[in-house]
């Protein structure tokens, strides 16, 4: 099955198939330990008091963001229940993934508001365990970021919670859980959630692509091998096959001369896309939801780490009844077809149409560099090279195997997380300018998310960049230094992290206080 559906790919699973998954009794540790956390810091507000709270917090905690009145803003409701369900992501001769999902589908329902309505989320949990709901993204008060224990009670097993907050920024964004998210999110529990400018830029179809990545058996069951060690000390758990909304999507209709906004979401557990369009020439408009200069990305293609975004005018230039492939080429050696664009007989129109497609721009508070005070972060561990690893004394190759064998692999500043109640990795002033100075000092990618705020990427490896695009997470290369800039505008403690989420469940995560 899975050479027809991804050929390269299929080398993925033979390797797994070597090597293996790590023992149960290992990952089982983890797990074990990830839940004695989860009982460890009990919050004292009972759940009617986050409800209660929850208005107020949503009324007053982003009025420096320049809003509309919370007043004004029409509420949008929508519904998600999250449970085990069955789907067609492969062919149908393949059978159904059993999955956990939103609403019975994968992806979950696609949210949809314009900016400045209010959105009201009741989340009702029918899987047999805890789980939340992030908004990933969004720029809202921090007790409806959906954190377990840092700014919720999680939601317990047939329980409910409701997220109410104002869409402020008009955007592709997406949900997903932040419980135990490795496995929650890679069963399936993921869905688009856009918020639509109040002037759209126009096209012909505005149509949404979530990218999700899986390791299926045979059988086209979902690999249980969730969490395991290899997965966390390397590039995360890449899977053998790839869907778009949640199929395997072998052809994809367009007409000559249509204008299509294709909004990419990643979310995969670890799998980075760098899409080629073949003759076509997208255009990037947006990252991560927020506006950028419209651009055709370096290299000719769109290169999207998990949980990133990226908006794209593409413009149907191919002749009727011609085909054109679309093709992951991230991974050297490992380039797939992961669509393929088929022309119909008639065109749309004989030209591509010239109207302006530059996104107007969020309110988004402008750092000021050179006031903004710096702060380094550095990001440590992982399995490294045999060339790295030759300097290591023996000492420190055992330190290595004892914080492996703790599930402890990946450190921000020195610090592994456990959890996501911690210390601050640093304490912001509200109001500040600040500047992350970051450093990759590991061997692998790492897409860095910064949750309640999105950030101006300034620099990479001391060079400005070009668009300082805003985004709120970050693909950096393997010993790559990016530096980010942003206002610390909304307050209170915030989740930062790697969005390969076996990196995050290992420990690349920390807290952001703002106050
Ligand atoms: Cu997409 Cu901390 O999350
Ligand atoms: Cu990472």
């Amino acid at each position: 099955m899975v050479v027809r559906i991804v050929p390269v790919v299929v080398c993925f699973l033979t390797r797994c198939a070597i090597e293996g998954p790590l023992p149960g009794r290992i990952a089982g540790g983890l797990y074990s330990r990830m839940t004695m956390m989860v009982h460890k810091v009990l919050s004292a507000l009972t759940r009617r008091g986050f409800l209660a709270g929850s208005a107020a917090a949503g009324a007053g905690a982003l009025l420096s963001m320049r809003l509309a009145p919370a007043a004004k803003a029409a509420v949008r409701e929508f519904n998600l229940r999250c449970g085990p369900d069955e789907v067609q992501l492969v062919p149908e001769e393949y059978g159904q993934t059993p999955v956990w999902c939103y609403n019975g589908s994968v992806p979950g329902p696609e949210i949809r508001v314009k900016q400045g309505e209010r959105l009201r989320l009741t989340v009702e949990n029918g899987l047999a365990e805890e789980t939340t709901v992030h908004c990933h993204g969004i720029r809202l008060p921090n007790r409806m970021d959906g954190i377990p224990h840092l700014t919720q009670k999680p939601i317990g097993a047939g329980e409910r919670f409701v997220y109410e907050f104002d869409a402020v920024d008009a955007g592709t964004f997406w949900y997903h859980p932040h419980q135990r998210s490795f496995e929650q999110v890679g069963r399936g529990l993921y869905g688009p959630l856009i918020i639509e400018e109040h002037e759209p830029v126009q096209v012909d179809r505005d149509i949404t692509w979530v990218l999700d990545d899986w390791r299926l058996e045979p059988s086209a069951a979902i690999s249980d091998d969730f969490g395991n060690l290899r997965d966390m000390s390397h590039n995360g758990r890449i899977g053998n096959s790839v869907t778009i909304n949640g199929q395997v999507l072998e052809t994809f209709p367009v007409r000559k001369g249509e204008r299509i906004r294709l909004r990419l979401i990643n979310a995969a557990n670890a799998r980075i896309f760098g899409l080629d369009f073949a003759a076509h020439e997208p255009i990037v408009i947006a990252f991560d939801g927020q506006p950028v200069t419209p651009h055709t990305p370096q290299g000719g293609f769109i290169v999207l780490g998990p949980a990133m975004r990226c908006d794209l005018i593409i413009d149907m230039t191919g002749e009727p009844g011609s085909r054109m492939e679309v093709i992951d080429r991230f991974y050297e050696g490992g380039e797939y077809r992961l669509t393929e664009l088929v022309y119909g007989d008639t065109p749309l129109r004989d030209r591509v149409p010239d109207t302006p497609i530059a996104l107007p721009a969020n309110p988004l508070a402008e750092p000021d560099i050179a006031k903004a005070k710096r702060h380094e972060v550095v990001f440590n561990g992982g399995m490294m090279g045999g060339m790295m690893m030759r300097g290591m004394g023996p000492r420190m190759m055992r330190d290595m195997r004892d914080m492996m064998r703790s599930g402890k692999m990946w450190f921000i500043n020195g610090v592994a997380a456990e959890g996501h109640v911690m210390e601050p990795l640093l304490t912001l002033a509200r109001g500040e300018s600040c500047i992350l100075a970051m450093t990759n000092a590991t061997a692998w990618h790492h897409p860095i998310h910064l949750h309640g705020h999105s950030f101006r990427v300034i620099s990479r490896n001391g060079a400005p960049t070009q668009h300082r695009e805003w985004q709120d997470t970050v693909l950096m290369a393997p010993r790559e230094e990016v530096d980010i800039a942003f206002v610390a505008d909304n307050p209170g403690d915030w989740m930062f992290h790697c969005h390969i989420l076996e990196h995050q469940a290992a420990g690349m995560m920390g807290v952001m206080r703002v106050s």
